[in-house]
């Protein structure tokens, strides 16, 4: 039964048209955009605002390449799920499955599903998956609902994202219900999900390697010093996996199985006891189903390119790096996070490259969810570390 207030809050809200309608700040740097203006009017009335900001959770989520979390205002990470999406092929709109369910059938749909992924290397690649992914993400937060849920929302970014990525962010959120969208870059969010002091007059240096984008940042008083965003991370690793198994065995795997490789007997640095591990695929010559055993050296050498790619983008934002704040990162060293820093070996290596002390933190994934909840429940941490351009 849903209770007195909300049935009054229905009726109240049925029955009073906003009507002072403000337009939003994102005209600022929207005139070279071709998405009406009008879209993001958004009968901001102050009556609506409370009316929806009472009845909606706050959300920080960290829309990721392959992972989707959503911290929840005052509960914390309430989701965490792989950001994959199962469709009636045809249509966009008819979502099978979301999440977990939706992984476990990549590469494995009949004719009439598609599994796809909407993001790639960091920003929405298919922007209805998108909307409909968050859309659910959206509602399943605030469960069983008479109002439609209409939270704010502070969404992680990767730091060099182009305008139009941002829109599309703030388009599918928008769109997806949400009725404020700030946006914070990853980093900045990782660093203070990690506990790390921003607004000090102290550098700290982050590096969040996630599935599609690697983002460095060296932050001090609260805003970023020197950055730097590749797009070689944990993705690109799992492909060179893949690509390496064909070209040298013949042998055809899915991203899935590419992906568990990586993590069972990946590593970036030479191993105590190096790995060997059964590999079940599709034999390229015979078109037969094949097995074969590799060992943790080969995969090591498969994904060099791309840990090479990884330190290079870590010592060049190192050169950038004015020197008092070079002297803080010696005492400090550099927190290593998002999924990425997972990988064996990974700080050790980055430690022989950089000569400075790499610090993996306590939960990889969550880093950035961490942080985007915190600063929505900080708001003046939320002023100082979100430019008012980013607050839509
Ligand atoms: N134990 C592990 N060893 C190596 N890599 C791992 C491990 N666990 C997860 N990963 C990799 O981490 C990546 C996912 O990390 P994360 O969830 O931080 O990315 P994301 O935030 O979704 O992506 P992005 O920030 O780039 O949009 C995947 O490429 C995954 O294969
Ligand atoms: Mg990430």
């Amino acid at each position: 039964m849903p209770s007195k207030s909300s049935l009054t809050a229905t009726v109240v809200f049925l029955t009073i048209k906003p009507t002072a309608v403000l337009e939003k700040r994102l005209t600022k740097d929207s005139q070279s955009s071709t998405i009406p203006l009008s879209f993001f009017k958004k009968g901001n009335s102050v009556f609506r605002s409370l009316l929806f900001g009472f009845f909606s959770n706050d959300m920080g989520i960290d829309l990721g390449t392959a992972n989707t979390l959503v911290y929840v205002r005052g509960r914390g990470i309430i989701m965490n799920e792989p950001s994959v999406v199962a469709v009636e092929m045809g249509t966009d709109e008819n979502i099978l499955a979301v999440g977990e369910e939706a992984k476990n059938m990549l590469g494995r749909t009949p004719g009439n599903i598609k599994a796809v992924r909407p993001l790639r290397d960091g920003v929405i690649a298919d922007f209805k998956i998108t909307e409909a992914m968050l859309r659910y993400f959206i509602r399943k937060a605030h469960g069983r609902f008479l109002l439609q849920p209409r939270p704010r929302v502070v969404v992680g970014v990767p730091s060099e994202i182009t305008p139009v990525e941002k829109r599309a962010v703030i388009e599918s959120a928008l769109k997806a219900g949400a009725r404020e969208v700030a946006l914070i870059i990853e980093p900045m969010a990782a660093a203070i999900g990690v506990g790390i002091p921003v607004l000090d007059p102290c550098g700290n240096m982050i590096i969040d390697i996630g599935g599609g984008t690697t983002d460095i940042a060296i932050i001090s008083l609260g805003g970023i010093v020197v950055n730097k965003s590749t797009r070689v991370a944990g993705d690109k690793l799992t492909e060179y996996i893949s690509h390496y198994l064909k070209y040298t065995y013949n042998l055809s795997i899915g991203e899935r199985t590419s992906e568990i490789i990586k993590i069972q007997i990946g590593s970036a640095y030479p191993l105590k006891e190096e790995m060997i591990m059964e590999v079940k695929g599709r034999d390229l010559i015979t078109g037969l189903p094949k097995t074969l055993a590799i060992n943790s050296e080969e995969i090591r050498q498969a994904m060099s390119e791309g840990i090479t790619a990884v330190v290079g983008a870590v010592r060049n934002t190192l050169d950038m790096c004015p020197p008092e704040i070079a002297s803080d990162l010696v005492d400090k060293g550099v927190m290593l996070t998002g999924g990425g820093a997972l990988l064996r070996g990974l700080d050790k290596l980055l430690e022989e490259k950089t000569g400075l002390k790499v610090i993996v933190s306590e939960n990889p994934l969550i880093s950035v969810a961490v942080g985007a909840g915190k600063v929505l429940e900080d708001e003046p941490l939320m002023k100082q570390v979100i430019p008012e351009k980013d607050r839509f």
